[in-house]
């Protein structure tokens, strides 16, 4: 049984007392439910960590970095290390989101090496994967997907596989309002499971976590978390709304 993980990707929003606001009021709503029936996990701005780390700290909500950089320490102006998430209380880190690879511009390669250096600095990656509309439309999104899992985990060992969360999140839905259907978000976390059996084994692909994100909200959550191979929602908008963000994880609770 894979336990639902509904996490919340904050982006460049919030400000430390919003942020701080924001976090315990869900905290407070999912009592109870957060940590125990389905794991929970905000992604604040980096500079609001240590605000909202605290803010949760009577609940068993987990927080996570929305990047991470490989290297440990040293001349890396503007890069925060998997050392320093750990530092101030995190939990999770985020590799490889769409923003990172298509905005920021970061290559699949790149993108291994923070897994990898997550996963050896004892943070939990999630790892983002997704297709642009003109992937879609060519019909490459399983080419695109096996390609950036295939990439994004190379070198990550079955042992290691553990700690890994993949979050499959088309492009095209991000922030758009267009959410993929149940159907077609279904399809591929069933691909990438397949992937994940031929790189590892059976056992292994039916125990990782897939979310899907991609303009999830508290109206879709029940039915796109109500799909066989949906582990859980990525959530950018409405992860910044209370209420919202709280319907969704009760809504993966039952
Ligand atoms: P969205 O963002 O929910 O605002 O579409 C999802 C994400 O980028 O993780």
């Amino acid at each position: 049984m894979r336990k639902p993980f509904i996490a919340g990707n904050w982006k460049m929003n919030t400000d430390a007392l919003g942020g701080a606001a924001l976090a315990k009021g869900i905290a407070a709503a999912t009592k109870g439910i957060a940590g125990e029936s389905v794991d929970v996990a905000f992604f604040p701005p980096f500079v609001y960590l240590q605000s909202v780390v605290a803010a949760v700290s009577s609940s068993l909500i987990g927080i996570g970095g929305q990047d991470i950089y490989f290297e440990q320490k040293g001349a890396f102006t503007g890069e925060i290390s998997a050392a320093m998430l750990k530092d101030v209380g995190c939990a999770y880190a985020l590799c490889g989101h769409s923003e990172r690879r298509h905005v920021i511009g970061e290559s699949d390669e790149l993108i291994n090496k923070k897994v990898l250096a997550s996963i050896s600095g004892g943070l939990l990656p999630v790892l983002c994967v997704g297709e642009l509309i003109e992937e879609r439309k060519a019909e490459k999104t399983n080419e695109v997907v096996e390609r950036q899992i295939r990439k994004g985990l190379k070198d990550v060992s079955a042992e290691k596989m553990e700690a890994v969360t993949i979050a499959y999140e088309p492009v095209w839905a991000i922030g758009t309002g267009l959410t993929a259907t149940p159907e077609q978000a279904q399809e591929v976390h069933v691909f990438i499971r397949g992937i994940l059996a031929k790189m590892y084994d059976k056992n292994l692909a039916n125990s990782v976590r897939i979310q899907y994100g991609g303009s999830a909200n508290a109206g879709n959550a029940a039915v796109l978390m109500s799909q066989k191979d949906i582990d859980g929602l990525l959530v950018g908008g409405a992860s910044l709304k209370v209420d919202d963000f709280v319907a969704m994880i009760k809504a993966a609770a039952v």
